[in-house]
């Protein structure tokens, strides 16, 4: 633990910087009630920057930032932009850049925030899924031939290598050893078709669980029957890891679990290296400027963050706060029904997280 950290921040676009505003904020109450300080660097990089100037991510981008201790993401995307510029441009490339190869994405659902699952509790919803976040299919490998013909050809090719597919297996044992829940680890994959990358991973899964990890249990679902599982029995699961692909798909379907966009965070983890915290909504630009948006997605991501550089009982005073605020002040996590404004959320948690 240190006494200052370094913090690169992105707002990007969209809502992206009104919640991070509001996670800053709260950062540093908490900072303060310790005796410890951050000191934030902001970016500018995002669709407005990439607008002006025709540059997404500056040449030294990736070597500037990992001078920083942590890095907070808003949002990227741009509705005047071409989807695709930006995400891969940007987010992909800092997710590669930097080496970010675990996205870590709890789903929780907290006291007093409705979940669209009916009969289930906050001691139902209670899982976190390790997804991989730098191979597979956003690898990036293919092409196309004969383009824009009646002929044409598109090939996107899932790559999965050895070493990538081991150490986030690793990473997902060690976490779920760690979290002490079930000590489960379900490994989500689809074994009865993709029979030459899902059976790399579940070799591996076994094969470094029966040698490093006897104390955990392993489990093995396939990817579609864990949407049915994480709507019918989501009190199954206690850690999950899954390659990119799936793994973008289910934590989706694993925010609407927890109650929605407004409170799922997550996490771009290079644990050897720098990591980056992010909302896993997207910009929302219809709600810019607003005051709607719910910045809890982003106060957790910071949590995650101090989790992660070891201030554990910072982190805890946000989960706390932020536990606390749903079961007792605000009605509704989606944009603009949450009975507050967004600053008004960002100054409740800061004000109970550092009491
Ligand atoms: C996410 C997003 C990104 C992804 C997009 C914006 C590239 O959906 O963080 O889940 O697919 O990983
Ligand atoms: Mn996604």
């Amino acid at each position: 633990m240190a006494s200052s950290y370094k913090i690169a921040v992105l707002p990007g676009d969209g809502t992206g910087p009104e919640v991070v505003d509001e996670a800053l904020k709260v950062l540093k109450a908490v900072a303060s009630k310790y005796g410890k300080t951050f000191e934030f660097t902001d970016f500018n990089w995002g669709g407005e920057n990439y607008k002006a100037t025709g540059v997404v991510l500056p040449e030294d981008g990736i070597e500037t930032l990992k001078k920083y201790d942590a890095i907070l993401l808003g949002a990227i995307g741009h509705p005047d932009v071409k989807p695709g510029i930006l995400e891969k441009g940007l987010l992909l490339a800092l997710r590669f850049g930097l080496d970010h190869y675990i996205n870590l994405r709890p789903v929780k659902l907290y006291p007093g925030v409705s979940t669209p699952i009916k009969d289930k509790g906050p001691e139902d919803i209670d899982f976190v899924v390790v997804r991989e976040n730098t191979e597979g299919l956003y690898a990036g490998s293919g092409g196309n031939l004969k383009k824009g013909t009646a002929d044409e050809v598109a090939i996107q090719t899932s790559i999965n290598t050895r070493k990538g597919v081991e150490r986030c297996i690793r990473y997902a044992f060690e976490y779920c050893r760690k979290r002490d829940k079930n000590k489960t680890l379900t490994l989500v994959a689809k074994t009865n078709v993709l029979t030459y990358a899902s059976d790399l991973w579940e070799r591996v899964f076994h094969e470094v669980g029966k040698a490093d990890y006897p104390d955990i249990k392993r489990d093995y679902a396939h990817v579609d029957a864990t949407c049915m599982w994480m709507v019918k029995n989501p009190e199954w699961f206690d850690v999950l890891v899954v390659e990119n692909m799936f793994g973008d798909i289910i934590t989706d379907l694993g925010a609407m679990v927890q109650g929605g966009m407004g409170i799922a965070a997550g996490g771009n983890i290079n644990p050897e290296g720098v990591s980056m915290y992010e909302p896993i909504g997207g910009s929302a630009p219809k709600y810019t400027g607003l005051n709607v948006i719910n910045p809890l997605a982003s106060i957790c991501s910071a949590a995650m963050m101090l989790e992660d550089l070891g201030e554990t009982a910072m982190a805890t005073d946000i989960e706390d706060a932020v536990k606390w605020a749903c079961a007792n002040k605000i009605k509704n996590l989606g944009a603009g029904k949450m009975g507050y404004g967004t600053r008004e959320v960002g100054d409740l948690i800061a004000e109970q997280a550092s009491r």
